[in-house]
């Protein structure tokens, strides 16, 4: 007979999250939820050391953004960031969300001597390692922040960074709007548990139907900041969502919380939290109201593909290797991620003519 083995040692991530859970009185808004999964230090998903970007799970990753397939993204992008650079008089960049620092590459890169500082601001500690490796080169033209200076004078960027912030959820039962949150089940395992809430989407759900959604306070309290801090120039995001109409269409009862784990997605955040990412779509219509009520112009709103065709990616796919051109047609193709990603952009100042948004502009449909 063999000797009865250990019982197998909690998981500090599940352990913290019970804690939590305990604090709030047994039940634990999901957005908490959310942010402690991917970041509380050390154990959240974004705050330990896994590889998490890359082509395919047999690199260890979890998914793949559109700067690791190839750099005609960020060499597109940067006839944008440098046409604003030129519009705004200034000489800095600042992403935020940077990965594997694999965008900051391309845009140094590409642009060059003008760009007198990188700065770079994310809330891992594990991707700042990765990416003061990968960009060494550019020696102490990059910088790494922990938080927003009180006036930035710049162009900002962020790819899938939005999706990555916190949402809320909300669950309309029998007509009652809810705020779902976690629980501590049966022996421990996290649970879902519903309250009765005053929160509601921003729009109307046409219906009576059950339906599950999301809202996102934190993507937009982060534009406010970010339009109270800068005081010239633009900034760009680009990320998979919507306008409201279609966010909140009576169709989209289930919402859009996925995760992602060796390259396969799942709804079910509760499961192995702290293994996997855990993202929403954006509600575009919200992050250009944000912006626009805190002072910033919204230069224009369109798809992936119309933004990169617009800003000349054809002709730098000139001669570039098959891997390349594959992967641009994954990044403009309408069934891949030409048409989910949207960018955005916006700008201290008031409004200009960009360069990304000079045909196919979508504003109107926000
Ligand atoms: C899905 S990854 C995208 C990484 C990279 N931009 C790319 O395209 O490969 C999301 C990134 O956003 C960062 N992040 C999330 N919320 C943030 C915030 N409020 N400020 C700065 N970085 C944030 C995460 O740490 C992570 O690096």
């Amino acid at each position: 007979m063999s000797p009865p083995s250990a019982p197998p040692a909690p998981d500090p991530l599940q352990a913290l999250l019970q804690q939590a859970i305990a604090r709030d009185g047994g039940w634990l808004p999901f957005d908490r939820y959310m942010a402690l999964a991917l970041y509380a230090p050390g154990l959240g998903y974004y705050a330990h050391g896994s590889r998490k970007f890359g082509t395919l799970p047999s690199s260890g990753s979890d998914f793949v953004t559109a700067p690791e397939m190839t750099p005609l993204f960020g060499r597109a992008l940067a006839r944008q960031v440098a046409q604003a650079l030129e519009h705004s008089g200034t000489d800095e960049v600042w992403e935020f969300g940077a990965g594997s620092g694999a965008l900051a590459a391309q845009l140094l890169d590409a642009l060059g001597e003008r760009v007198r500082r990188y700065v770079i601001v994310d809330l891992s500690g594990a991707l700042r390692a990765r990416q003061q490796e990968r960009l060494a080169a550019w020696g102490d033209r990059v910088h790494w922040v922990d938080r927003l200076p009180e006036a930035l004078r710049g162009v900002v960027v962020g790819n899938e960074v939005l999706d990555a912030m916190p949402v809320k959820l909300l669950h309309r039962v029998g007509g009652q709007w809810h705020e779902r949150g976690v629980v501590a089940g049966d022996g421990g395992a996290l649970a879902w548990a519903d309250r009765p809430t005053g929160l509601r989407p921003p729009v109307e759900v046409a219906g009576d139907h059950d339906f599950l959604t999301e809202i996102h306070p934190q993507a937009t309290a982060f534009v406010r900041t970010l339009a109270d801090r800068l005081t010239a120039g633009a900034a760009f995001f680009l990320d998979y969502g919507f306008p409201e109409a279609e966010y909140w269409h009576p169709q989209r009862h289930m919402g859009t919380l996925m995760c992602h784990e060796a390259h396969r997605a799942d709804p079910d955040p509760l499961q192995r939290p702290g293994r996997k990412d855990i993202t929403a779509h954006v509600d575009f219509t919200g992050i250009a109201v944000a912006a626009q009520e805190s002072g910033l112009a919204v230069l224009g709103y369109t798809s992936q593909a119309r933004f990169l065709f617009n800003c000349g990616v054809l002709a730098l796919a000139q001669g570039a290797s098959v891997q390349d051109t594959a992967a641009l047609q994954k990044l403009v193709g309408e069934h891949e991620m030409g048409e989910l990603f949207k960018v955005i952009g916006l700008a201290a100042g008031g409004w200009w003519d960009a360069l990304g948004f000079a045909e196919g502009d979508r504003t109107d449909r926000l």
